[in-house]
């Protein structure tokens, strides 16, 4: 098990294998770094000029102290542009100190003791420090035979870290982990149904209370959006329902998480290259687990009620046909003219149920349209907001996690594309403008609570490895819905 500690020793006394310390750009050292200069009688400084290091996010020296200090080694990540670090500007701050700890994560594998010394007094780095470092060391190698394993480490926050800072960062870091966990085992070993287990393990350990509707109880309760993408699979569908009630808790918000826990199109069948990834069309839904299970060890007061579609989308003999229609939770009807646009179909299901528990807000996650990637590119979730309000808050909450979130249009002049000839509304609009079909479609099952719809399309995946982001599930999303409901929490 790897450990997060703090100390407030400084950092040339810590007795470690590896010292992380950072540089701004321009070789402007932080405080620490400069205190490690000076025992180091300034090899650090000018081992830096030597190899012409920039302080750029990413950049890394590793440097051995040759006995002149405790620490075997003194690690320098760069942090960027110096302007970051300012408190008028923490949050981009803390999303640097994330970063580069991140950066710092990939270089100490190795070693078996850390300390970091990368908070900067700026309230919120020690854990953005913590977080970085725990989500950059992430690894999913249990296919590999000859996986080289990633020592247990112990790892020391130095600075004026406090243990909430300490517990916060582990606590979010490690739900990340756990979503990016489920979404990287492979689909064939986590069908609907082993899913749904796997997140109430999850959540049952963490203390929140799950129930797994069936087939047959999703047919009780005429869920049959669910039913109808998931009929095409051998494997059929779930919906799983957590609830998180801590004592005195009034307010009451709610969460929903598009868990396609494998997208061939259906008989709108995908080609082959973009079937690839179609693992990861569950990540609304891992993200939402991880996210819950992390609300009692982080204490939020406040009530959330959160549900995950569990269904493949596979073109079997019984599957769904383009021209079915489908009566959803709710009594609405749809039009499925494109069975390859099923997370929306799962999805109002789950919103017209959410939106009868009656929370004052809800929101979904999804990897919903490939249109939002094609939108605002592979780094960026658009979302979509009934009310200013919420609008304001998921920025805030994803200014503060670093995940980059953009807003798109409601546009309702719009909706009348979505008309069908037979049913309420049909699942399809025009190619251009497709993510914003897609979240009408959805308005139309949210009833009239507050709500706010995330296409993580583009984010749920990264194409490479960079500072705190593996390649490939990102576990996006977790770490901003857990501050929203904090947000919300603090609210009242
Ligand atoms: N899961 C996909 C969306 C997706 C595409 C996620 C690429 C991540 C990367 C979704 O179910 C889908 O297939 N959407 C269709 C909708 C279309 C048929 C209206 C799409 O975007 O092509
Ligand atoms: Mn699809
Ligand atoms: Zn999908």
């Amino acid at each position: 098990m790897t450990s997060v500690e703090r100390s407030s020793a400084p950092a040339r006394d810590a007795a470690t294998d590896v010292v992380v310390v950072g540089a701004r750009a321009g070789q402007e050292l932080t405080h620490a770094a400069a205190e490690l200069d000076h025992a180091l009688d300034g090899a650090l400084a000018a081992h830096l000029k030597a190899t012409g290091f920039k302080g750029n996010i990413g950049d890394a020296e590793l440097i051995p102290t040759g006995g002149r200090l405790p620490a075997a080694y003194v690690l320098v990540v760069g942090l960027g542009p110096a302007g970051a670090l300012v408190p008028a500007n923490a949050e981009a701050g803390h999303d640097d100190v994330r970063k580069a700890a991140g950066v710092a994560a990939r270089r100490t594998g190795r070693f078996p003791t850390i300390a970091l010394a990368l908070a900067n007094g700026v309230s919120g780095t020690a854990q953005a420090a913590v977080e970085g470092y725990l989500l950059g060391a992430y690894r999913f190698d249990r296919y590999k035979s000859s996986a080289e394993p990633r020592a247990d480490q112990r790892i020391t926050v130095l600075g004026d870290a406090t243990e909430a800072d300490i517990r916060r960062g582990t606590t979010t870091a490690e739900a990340t982990n756990w979503a990016r966990d489920t979404i990287n085992e492979p689909a064939g070993a986590r069908p609907p149904a082993e899913f749904a287990e796997l997140a109430k393990e999850r959540a049952e350990a963490a203390g929140l209370t799950a129930e797994i509707l069936d087939e047959t109880q999703l047919a009780e309760k005429g869920m049959n959006g669910i039913l109808g993408v998931g009929q095409g699979s051998r494997n059929p569908p779930r919906l799983l329902i957590l609830r998180y009630e801590p004592e005195g808790a009034t307010a009451h918000i709610g969460a929903v998480g598009k868990g396609i826990t494998f997208d061939s199109g259906g008989l709108s069948l995908k080609p082959a290259e973009s079937m690839e990834t179609m693992k990861t069309d569950c990540s609304g839904a891992a993200a939402v687990v991880a996210a819950l299970s992390a609300l009692p060890a982080l204490g939020a007061g406040i009530k959330v009620t959160a549900v995950t579609p569990l269904a493949e989308n596979m073109p079997g003999g019984a599957a769904i046909k383009p021209g079915d229609v489908i009566r959803h939770y709710g009594g609405r009807t749809s039009e499925v003219l494109n069975t390859d646009a099923e997370g929306r179909l799962v999805l109002a299901d789950a919103l017209a149920w959410m939106s009868e528990q009656r929370p004052e807000a809800m929101i979904d996650f999804a990897t919903l349209t490939g249109a939002m990637v094609i939108a605002l590119g592979k780094k960026v979730a658009g979302f979509f907001a009934s009310s200013p309000e919420l609008a304001e808050q998921v920025q805030a909450a994803a200014s503060h996690t670093g995940e980059r979130v953009w807003q798109m249009p409601l546009f309702e002049d719009m909706r009348k594309q979505i008309d069908s000839d037979i049913a309420d509304v049909k699942n399809i609009g025009t190619r251009w403008g497709g993510a914003i079909f897609a979240a009408l479609f959805l308005k139309d099952f949210v009833g009239d609570v507050p709500w706010i719809h995330v296409d993580i399309a583009g984010p749920a995946r990264s194409d490479e490895a960079e500072h705190y982001l593996p390649k490939g599930p990102t576990g996006m999303g977790t770490r901003l819905l857990i501050d929203w409901i904090e947000r919300r929490a603090a609210a009242g």
